[in-house]
């Protein structure tokens, strides 16, 4: 790839000089690259106009868990959520990004709880009493993703079941905390893990966030339990998910056979999950989705 020279056109597409538009950033990148750590590349990077385009798509992802939220009951098939879904993100004019993704069958995942993840919505599904459910959704809006999930408890639970549903969601505040430029992955990753360890819980290793905005997954795998100061550098622009899984016992997971997607925890015991888009700023973050 050329070098860009000062007077060239910024690499972003904005039409202004390269000098006058990222190139001081670049710079501050490049020495980050040179003292060993990893560093985004530009495609990495949202533009102004591209983070508006995302933040337009969380608004329709937050508003359609919202509205799960108010119709969430014991009694109720995840088919029954799965339909809510499509139903209110369709008429936002906008798209489940699940929906077909690698095959993937359904408009929303619903995990219930020793399901750590991506649990497919069924008509042989009802919603008990005392169970803990994620909904975990994606909004694809004029081509910008957003993607976010919540716990749900049904009714009235167990203490263990409802404090695991709590710490699950300071473990994603305590990242969420974390996240300012010049700082790195790992930092924001510390915080997760050492809240669920302080806590007796274990963070699911093999199974994290990623970049998020122009597709449904992008660069760079979001680690929540790696230490401070490793993992990829946060820069302005940069876009990605935070989703910790928080077990209440083993990390160790496994997939379902059957259906090839729903995630499980291996020993049984129930697992939670919150989860954000995130976008880092000149001077810390903004949430684009939660
Ligand atoms: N929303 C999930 C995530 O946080 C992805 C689900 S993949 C799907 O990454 F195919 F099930 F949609
Ligand atoms: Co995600």
């Amino acid at each position: 790839m050329k070098k860009l020279e000062r007077n060239d056109p910024c690499w972003c597409g904005s039409g202004k000089k390269y000098k006058q538009c990222h190139m001081r950033l670049d710079e501050k990148i490049k020495t980050f690259e040179l003292e060993g750590h990893m560093v985004p590349d530009h495609s990495m990077i949202k533009t102004r106009e591209q983070i508006e385009g995302i933040r337009e798509s969380g608004k329709i992802n937050v508003a359609v868990l919202d509205y799960v939220a108010e119709q969430i009951h014991a009694g109720m098939t995840t088919e029954e959520i799965d339909r809510l879904v499509e139903e209110k993100t369709r008429e936002y004019g906008a798209i489940p990004a699940p929906l077909g993704y690698e095959g993937y069958p359904k408009s929303v995942c619903t995990s219930i709880n020793d399901q750590v993840c991506h649990g497919i919505p069924s008509e042989d599904v009802v919603l008990k009493e005392g169970d803990i459910v994620n909904v975990d959704v994606s909004t694809i809006y004029k081509g910008y993703f957003s993607d976010s999930s919540r716990m749900f408890i049904i009714g009235r639970t167990t203490p263990e079941k409802e404090r695991l549903v709590r710490v699950a969601k300071e473990c994603m505040e305590a990242g969420i905390a974390q996240v300012k430029p010049w700082q790195f992955l790992g930092d924001m990753a510390d915080a997760v893990n050492s809240h669920a360890k302080a806590n007796g819980y274990s963070i699911v290793v093999d199974i994290g966030g990623h970049g998020v905005g122009l597709e449904f997954h992008e660069d760079p795998f979001v680690s929540y339990v790696a230490p401070k100061g490793t993992e990829m550098l946060m820069v302005p622009g940069m876009v990605f998910t935070i989703e910790p899984m928080v077990n209440a016992g083993t990390e160790d997971v496994y997939v379902d056979e059957a259906d090839d997607w729903t995630v499980y925890t291996d020993d049984g015991q129930p697992s939670a999950q919150w989860e954000v888009t995130i976008a880092v700023t000149e001077d810390g973050y903004e949430l684009l989705a939660w």
